[in-house]
């Protein structure tokens, strides 16, 4: 209303916008991108196909799918210059902060992909992104575990070259087998878009003001790293092995998150639309079983996990305020699967949420938004005089 200022903290209740990418119903579980079902997509297409349905509207046909994965490819290499700022960061910097420091600094390398004033521009500057980012993502790793850089290999696909430039051995012959492929497809999928999160709305916030596109990218990283976001998938396997030490006792932890005092939140639990279940955690459970079983693996952690969601489904606290397990909850079980170190998951996230940013960047400045601007409450001091230093 114009002239009387609502008060709505968190934006539990605003729209900030008009879109026509993703859908999602709280009360029934569903998400849809761009109408169709995510589990519709986490079968039958791959990361490359999903991002580019997103970000262009319409799944590909095998030429455009061909050619945009051309373009992307002829795009993915990072100036070696970005490396003497990789190389500035202590092996203990958390993999957000590398990650979100890189994108930032691509711009000073990529000058042309700051103003995107038409649409050859803004497909140059998606295509840009797309094809650093996994580069920039491997380079994290790499640096967190101390290993030599890698570069990718444009003859493989999209997310096998993602899994060659993080997990290459030196001297080593490379072998990655399908199941890892597959899953790590699948998760990036289910972590595409999700409408107006809290990154999303940040990178539309700032790409709202005519920041460029990586500039905007490089925000939304830093609101997707808070335990209270995409954070939580680290902190819910920190939380489920400090459980296992614990000698399993779920009980105590179960207690810890109703406790009003205790500001220990049970991560990977609850949502601020999804009210019955979040639909990509019921997908990331199964498939987290099947990884597991596939590669032969016994992950007492995955038992926990199942052992604490079934307790907090049946208690009235949890039920009582629709609690339930998110797409952070069973994520990490995957991803520690694959060899990924635990404070790796929130990169991978990004990762996966890449094309859903540019996609909501995209139709935000195609759809000239207004610069994003809230009002406030005001509830400090009324008009008072000015105090010299020696009154005061
Ligand atoms: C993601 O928005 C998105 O779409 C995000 C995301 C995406 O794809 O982009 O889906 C990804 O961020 C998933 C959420 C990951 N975060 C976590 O798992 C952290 C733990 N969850 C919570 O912090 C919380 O549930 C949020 C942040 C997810 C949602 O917070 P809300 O909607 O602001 O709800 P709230 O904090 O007001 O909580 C409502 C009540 C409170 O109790 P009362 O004051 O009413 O008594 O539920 C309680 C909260 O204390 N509560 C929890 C809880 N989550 C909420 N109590 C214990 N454990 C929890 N996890």
């Amino acid at each position: 209303e114009t002239g009387v200022i609502t008060l709505d903290r968190g934006f539990k209740n605003t729209g900030s916008c008009s879109s026509s990418i993703t859908f999602l119903d709280g009360e029934k579980g569903i998400l849809r991108y761009r109408g169709y079902s995510i589990e519709s997509l986490a079968e039958g297409a791959d990361f490359l196909e999903v991002a580019y349905l997103l970000i262009f509207g319409e799944l590909p046909s095998k030429e455009q799918l061909h050619k945009f994965h051309t373009d992307i490819k002829g795009e993915s290499h990072v100036d070696e210059d970005v490396k003497k700022i990789l190389d500035g960061f202590p092996k203990s910097a958390h993999p957000m902060g590398v990650l979100s420091s890189l994108t930032s600094a691509l711009i000073a390398f990529n000058p042309s992909s700051v103003n995107v004033n038409s649409e050859e521009d803004m497909y140059k500057a998606i295509v840009k992104i797309m094809g650093k980012f996994p580069v920039l993502v491997s380079w994290a790793l790499r640096k967190n575990q101390g290993t030599p850089l890698n570069y990718g290999d444009n003859s493989l696909g999209y997310v096998e070259n993602i899994l060659k430039m993080m997990f290459k051995k030196p001297n080593e012959e490379y072998v990655q087998n399908q199941v890892v492929i597959d899953a790590l497809d699948k998760l990036l999928i289910l972590h595409a878009d999700h409408e107006q999160n809290c990154s999303t709305s940040t990178v539309r916030l700032v790409g709202s003001s005519h920041a460029g596109l990586f500039a905007s990218l490089s925000a939304g990283i830093c609101a997707l790293w808070g335990p209270l976001h995409g954070g939580a998938n680290q902190a819910v396997i920190e939380m489920l092995e400090a459980i296992k030490a614990d000698g399993g006792d779920t009980k105590k932890y179960m207690a810890k998150a109703k406790d009003k005092e205790d500001p220990f939140r049970l991560m990977g639990f609850g949502h601020r639309v999804y009210k019955n279940f979040d639909p990509r955690a019921k997908i990331i459970k199964v498939a987290a079983e099947e990884v597991l079983n596939d590669l032969g693996i016994d992950d007492p952690i995955l038992d926990i996990a199942k052992g604490l969601a079934e307790e907090a489904l049946s208690d009235p606290y949890f039920v009582d305020r629709k609690l339930y397990p998110n797409v952070d909850f069973y994520s990490g079980i995957i991803y520690r699967a694959l060899g990924i170190p635990t404070e790796m998951f929130t990169v991978m996230f990004a990762l996966g949420r890449l094309p859903g940013w540019i996609a909501q960047w995209k139709e935000m400045r195609e759809l000239k938004e207004p610069i994003g601007r809230p009002r406030q409450i005001y509830t400090g001091e009324n008009d008072r005089p000015f105090k010299t230093i020696e009154n005061r």
